[in-house]
């Protein structure tokens, strides 16, 4: 398949440097169909709008829809094949939780205002036919930091191998499309923080200062890149794209990590949640976990441009 000329949406994007996160719920009104189909055919005309006036701003937006949501909105008979509502992942002492989410935005840019833009003239277009569920506000944190202090986001692939990972290339109908999962984290940073930076570091499995990976010998088994650096059955590395953005509430002490992750299969990125949760062998959870909590999760399907048009017709 040729990734290039795809009309994909910006999944392969890097984080950036502000991103929105908007989840809403469709309310059951009359005219609740017709509006969010509008907003279908309309969603890349406005990102592209505002991608022409400010190019040096680079700007993406990307929209996804829930499983209940593409069920009510446009059919069962014809859905993406890995598109439902995701079952949780219960641990011995963690759980991947579930939460309800219709449909998604995630919009990125160097500055604030052009994603604070395109979401209020989506939000306006919506008003009344959808509830708010959640909105975060991700920052950059200094060089790509996550909230915890260390680089987030070295491992992705990039160029061929980036869309081979995000891109879904093997569902004939939904070619072009992508998986994004979302998990809100909310870190207990005193905890984390009464940890040395050794003790960190073997928690994360790379050097906090450089961001060098650990020796093998060093990396515990429960470290964050030994569980989630998962393989198929032919010892071939699966690989989801993260766009990850740190966020807080400061004067509450709300200090987050938003996980997104972007797949051509789901079930890869519910193989390092797994894993994560779970353990491949007992007890063997992921050791970040017990200093972050996810408080959501939730299972989107973003078409192509060309398909979020065809959906508004
Ligand atoms: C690696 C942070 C959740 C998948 C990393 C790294 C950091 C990090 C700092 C090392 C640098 C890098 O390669 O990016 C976090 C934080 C999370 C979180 C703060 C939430 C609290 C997740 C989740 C998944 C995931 C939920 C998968 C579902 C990965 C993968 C790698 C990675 C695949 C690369 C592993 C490798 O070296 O091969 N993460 N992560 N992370 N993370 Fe996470």
């Amino acid at each position: 398949m040729d990734f290039q000329t795809t009309h994909h949406q910006a999944v392969t994007d890097k984080p950036g440097e502000n991103a929105l996160f908007i989840v809403y719920g469709l309310l059951d009104t009359p005219n609740t169909e017709d509006k969010v189909k509008e907003v279908c055919g309309s969603f890349s005309a406005i990102v592209r709008s505002m991608k022409g006036r400010y190019p040096e701003l680079e700007i993406s937006g990307v929209m996804g829809f829930g499983s209940d949501a593409w069920d009510t909105l446009f059919g069962e008979e014809e859905k993406p094949k890995e598109l439902s509502t995701f079952q949780e992942i219960k641990g011995d002492k963690h759980t991947a939780v579930s939460t309800k989410g219709d449909l998604f935005f995630h919009l990125r840019a160097k500055k604030m205002a052009p994603c604070f833009e395109i979401a209020s003239i989506i939000s306006q277009k919506l008003q009344g036919v959808v509830e708010s569920i959640d909105e975060v506000h991700g920052f950059r944190y200094f060089e790509g930091r996550a909230m915890i202090g260390f680089v987030d986001g070295t491992e992705n692939p990039e160029d061929q191998e980036a869309y081979e990972a995000a891109i879904i290339h093997d569902e004939e109908a939904f070619n072009g499309g992508s998986y994004a999962f979302v998990q809100k984290y909310l870190h207990d940073m005193n905890q984390w923080n009464g940890l040395s930076t050794e003790e960190q570091e073997k928690v994360i499995g790379r050097r906090k200062f450089n961001d060098v990976e650990l020796s093998d010998d060093e990396k515990p088994s429960n470290a964050h890149n030994v569980v989630t650096n998962i393989e198929d059955e032919e010892g071939n590395e699966l690989k989801i794209i993260r766009a990850n953005m740190p966020f807080a509430n400061v004067s509450k002490h709300e200090f987050g990590t938003y996980f997104i992750g972007y797949a051509s299969t789901f079930s890869t990125t519910r193989k390092m949640l797994e894993a994560m949760f779970i353990g491949t062998e007992e007890g063997n959870y992921d050791r970040l976990l017990d200093f972050s909590t996810a408080v959501t999760g939730t299972l989107f399907f973003i078409p192509t441009f060309d398909m979020l048009e065809a959906l508004g017709e």
